[in-house]
C-alpha cells in the first residue's frame, strides 16, 4: 500500500510517499481502507524523533481516520465489510489501510463526509477527557483554553460552552481570536499584544477561572497557577513552549490548586476505550444534531504531508488540517 514513510527524524522533508506493507487485523482489529485522516500536533514530535509510537503499534505517522471497513478478525462482532467508520488509533493514519480495534471504532453517521469524521476523534477526545473528566468542568463554571484556534482549542471551546461554562480563549491572531467567538467564546485574548492575566483579571473582576486546559507548558505554569480560583485546576495537555520550570508551590497549597497532566497515545486499550464511549454517549449526538462542528481548515493530499507539516509548524491553522488518502467522497462535509 501507499504510505508516509519518514526517512529520519527531522523536519517535514523527511516525509515522502512511498510503499509499506499492508497491516494484518489482528482477532478484534478491523482493517479500514483509509479515505481521510488528520494531522495532529503530536505528528510533528514524532516526526522529530519524540513520542515514539507505543510497543506493536505502527511506525507510519496518523493517529485517527475514517474509511470504510475492507477486512477483520475472528473475534470481531458488529462490523460488516464496507461499514464506514471513523477512530483514533495508535498511529498508521497516514496510509491506504489501517487498523482499529473494533471496540475503538465508531460508526460514521449517515450523511457525514470523510473529511468531516476524520476531523473529529483525537480533538473532541481530548477536550472531553481533560475538560470533563479530569477536570470536573461544571455549567456556571468558566475555563481559559490556551491556542483557542488549535484543532484541540476548537473542539474544546465549543463542548465547554454546550455544557454552560463561560470560555475564555487566548490565540495568536485577532481572526482566531474572533474565530473563537463565534464558537461560543466569550472573550478571546491575543497572547501577542496583551498580557492573558491582566486580561483574565479584568474580564472576571479579579475573580480568576475555575479551570485552564494549557498546551504551551513551562512558561505558562506560574501564570496560569496566579489566575485560577480556589480549588482550580490546572490541565497540562501539551508542552508547545517547553516542559522545565520553577514555580511557588505556595499558591498551589494555599488556593487548594490540582495540577492534572495527561497523555492519550500510551494510555491502555481498555482506557481508549472508556475514552471512546465517554465521547460517543455524550458528544456525538450534538455532533449528528449539528449544535457540535469539527472546525476544518485544510485539506492536503496524503502525497502532500510534507507542505501540511509545514503549514502546522506555522501556527496557520484554525482548526484542523486533513490529508486526504483517496479521492472518493460521498457526502456533503
Ligand atoms: N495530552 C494529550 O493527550 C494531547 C492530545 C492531543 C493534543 N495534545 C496537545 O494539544 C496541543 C494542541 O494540539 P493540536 O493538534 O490541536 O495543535 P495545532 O492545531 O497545531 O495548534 C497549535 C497552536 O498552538 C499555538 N502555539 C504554537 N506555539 C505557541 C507558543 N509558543 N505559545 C502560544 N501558542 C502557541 C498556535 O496558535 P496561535 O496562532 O494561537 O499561536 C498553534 O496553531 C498540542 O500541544 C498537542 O501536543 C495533547
Amino acid at each position: 500500500m501507499k504510505a508516509i514513510i519518514k526517512t529520519g527524524d527531522g523536519g517535514p522533508e523527511v516525509l515522502q510517499l512511498g510503499d509499506a506493507p499492508t497491516p494484518q487485523p489482528t482477532a478484534n482489529q478491523l482493517l479500514v481502507d483509509v479515505h481521510v485522516t488528520a494531522l495532529n500536533r503530536a505528528d510533528t514530535i514524532q516526526r522529530r524523533g519524540g513520542y515514539p509510537p507505543p510497543p506493536g503499534e505502527s511506525e507510519i505517522l496518523g493517529l485517527e481516520i475514517a474509511g470504510t471497513v475492507s477486512d477483520m478478525g475472528s473475534a470481531v462482532t458488529g462490523w460488516q465489510e464496507g461499514d464506514r467508520v471513523f477512530g483514533l488509533i495508535g498511529g498508521g493514519g497516514y496510509a491506504e489501510q489501517a487498523v482499529i480495534d473494533y471496540r475503538m471504532a465508531m460508526r460514521m453517521p449517515d450523511g457525514w463526509s470523510f473529511e468531516k469524521a476524520a476531523a473529529v476523534p483525537e480533538v473532541f477526545f481530548t477536550a472531553n477527557e481533560n475538560i470533563f473528566t479530569l477536570g470536573r468542568l461544571s455549567a456556571g463554571e468558566t475555563i481559559l483554553i490556551h491556542a483557542g484556534g488549535s484543532g484541540v482549542g476548537s473542539a474544546g471551546v465549543q463542548i465547554a460552552h454546550r455544557a454552560g461554562a463561560q470560555v475564555f480563549v487566548t490565540a495568536g491572531t485577532a481572526a482566531k481570536t474572533a474565530g473563537c467567538e463565534k464558537l461560543g467564546a466569550t472573550a478571546g485574548i491575543n497572547y501577542k499584544n496583551a498580557d492573558f492575566v491582566a486580561e483574565i483579571q479584568r474580564l472576571t473582576a479579579g475573580e480568576g477561572v475555575d479551570v485552564v486546559l494549557d498546551f504551551i507548558g513551562a512558561p505558562y505554569l506560574a501564570r496560569n497557577l496566579s489566575i485560577l480560583k480556589t480549588w482550580g485546576r490546572l490541565l497540562q495537555v501539551g508542552l508547545i513552549g517547553g516542559s522545565t520550570t520553577e514555580i511557588d508551590l505556595g499558591t498551589v497549597m494555599r488556593n487548594r490548586l490540582k495540577i492534572i497532566g495527561s497523555v492519550m497515545r500510551p494510555q491502555t486499550l481498555t482506557e481508549k476505550i472508556g475514552i471512546t464511549r465517554r465521547f460517543v454517549e455524550r458528544w456525538l449526538p450534538e455532533l449528528e444534531a449539528g449544535t457540535l462542528q469539527p472546525v476544518i481548515d485544510t485539506v492536503f493530499p496524503l502525497a502532500q504531508a510534507r507542505e501540511a507539516h509545514a503549514y502546522m509548524e506555522a501556527n496557520r491553522n484554525f482548526g484542523k488540517i486533513l490529508l486526504k488518502v483517496r479521492s472518493e467522497t460521498n457526502a456533503p462535509r
